[in-house]
């Protein structure tokens, strides 16, 4: 199998950097060699400062793609399935390119960053750049853990890379991206069991809801999918919390073998169930852009400069 880019299933850091670039006309082929050398440079970096576990990985934009690989597509790259529903709206906002960058060091994710822009020169415009930080012990800015039933070890790769099903593009995956922002004044006038009954799970202890307890709407509820044989939709889920005291939220970030799953916990999320249970988190959030990407291979950028 080809290989994948190392930040895809990458463990959880301290600092995250996003940088969100559109390119410019005329320039893939230069593009295509900048991408090319990127997984060389993180390794680079990584080598120097290895106390810092530097990841990261570059995207092409769904709507960029056929611009800059015009002979060949991964078999289910679409939009963003933007969608509104119930006053509640998941807009899409693309971009052409998202790097992640991710360490246990923000000047080496700084250094990092200033180095890809240095290497994209002007072929690109940063046009969005976001910090993403680990709060307490791996906690949203709501204060409940975050990632508790992602896939660990090996699982990972099953649940976040594509496999033989489309052999062209093996190693890669799709990435899904929007950048939520906290109501916290609102959250927080609620007290604990209520933030408890809209989450599902315990706040402190971070324990599940009893099946029997767990309302319709609560996030896990919604976010708990099945296909048609009983298997879970599982996604990978590489999120983080960014911002400052005046705007915050989290940058939620998805990687999948497919971006079917994605779409439909989104789809659960904001239409809710038969009676129309929409995710109660939702009342405390907002999506505010929204994006889809592919992540394709480090063989693949190698091998299409
Ligand atoms: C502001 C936005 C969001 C926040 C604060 C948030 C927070 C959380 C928290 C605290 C949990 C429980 C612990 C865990 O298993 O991680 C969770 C679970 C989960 N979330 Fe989210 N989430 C957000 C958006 C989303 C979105 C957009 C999706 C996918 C479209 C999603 C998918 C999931 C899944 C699949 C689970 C695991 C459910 C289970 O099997 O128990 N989340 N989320």
């Amino acid at each position: 199998m080809a290989q994948e880019q190392l930040g895809v299933c990458a463990e959880a850091n301290i600092h995250g950097l996003y940088l969100l670039f559109n390119a410019n006309d005329g320039r893939e082929a230069f593009i295509r060699g900048v991408l090319s050398q990127l997984p060389a440079l993180f390794d680079e970096l990584g080598e120097r400062f290895s106390e810092a576990m530097l990841t990261g990985m570059v995207c092409i934009g769904a709507n960029y793609w056929d611009e800059l690989y015009p002979d060949n597509r991964p078999a289910l790259l679409k939009p963003f399935p933007a969608m509104s529903h119930g006053g509640y709206d998941m807009p899409g906002v693309p971009y052409d390119i998202l790097v992640q960058v991710r360490s246990d060091r923000a000047d080496v994710n700084h250094l990092m960053g200033l180095q890809i822009a240095a290497l994209f020169a002007n072929s690109v415009d940063l046009v969005d750049q976001l910090k993403g930080f680990r709060y307490l012990d791996g906690r949203d800015l709501t204060g409940f853990v975050e990632g508790t039933k992602n896939p660990r070890g090996m699982k990972k790769h099953k649940v976040a890379l594509v496999g033989d099903e489309d052999p062209g593009f093996s190693g890669g995956s799709y990435i899904h991206i929007q950048r939520y922002r906290h109501n916290l004044r609102r959250w927080e006038s609620l007290d604990v069991l209520e933030q408890e009954k809209v989450i599902g799970r315990t706040k402190i202890k971070n324990q599940e809801f009893a099946e029997s307890k767990k309302p319709p709407c609560c996030h896990i509820k919604r976010a708990d999918l099945k296909d048609e044989k009983g298997q879970p939709m599982e996604i990978l889920r590489q999120s983080m919390p960014y911002g400052h005291l005046k705007l915050q939220g989290l940058f939620f970030m998805s990687c999948c073998k497919t971006p079917e799953y994605f779409e439909k916990i989104l789809r659960s999320m904001i239409k809710g169930d038969e009676h129309r249970n929409s995710d109660a988190l939702l009342n405390f959030t907002e999506a505010e852009t929204g994006a889809a990407f592919f992540a394709p291979s480090r063989t693949f950028l190698q091998n299409n400069k």
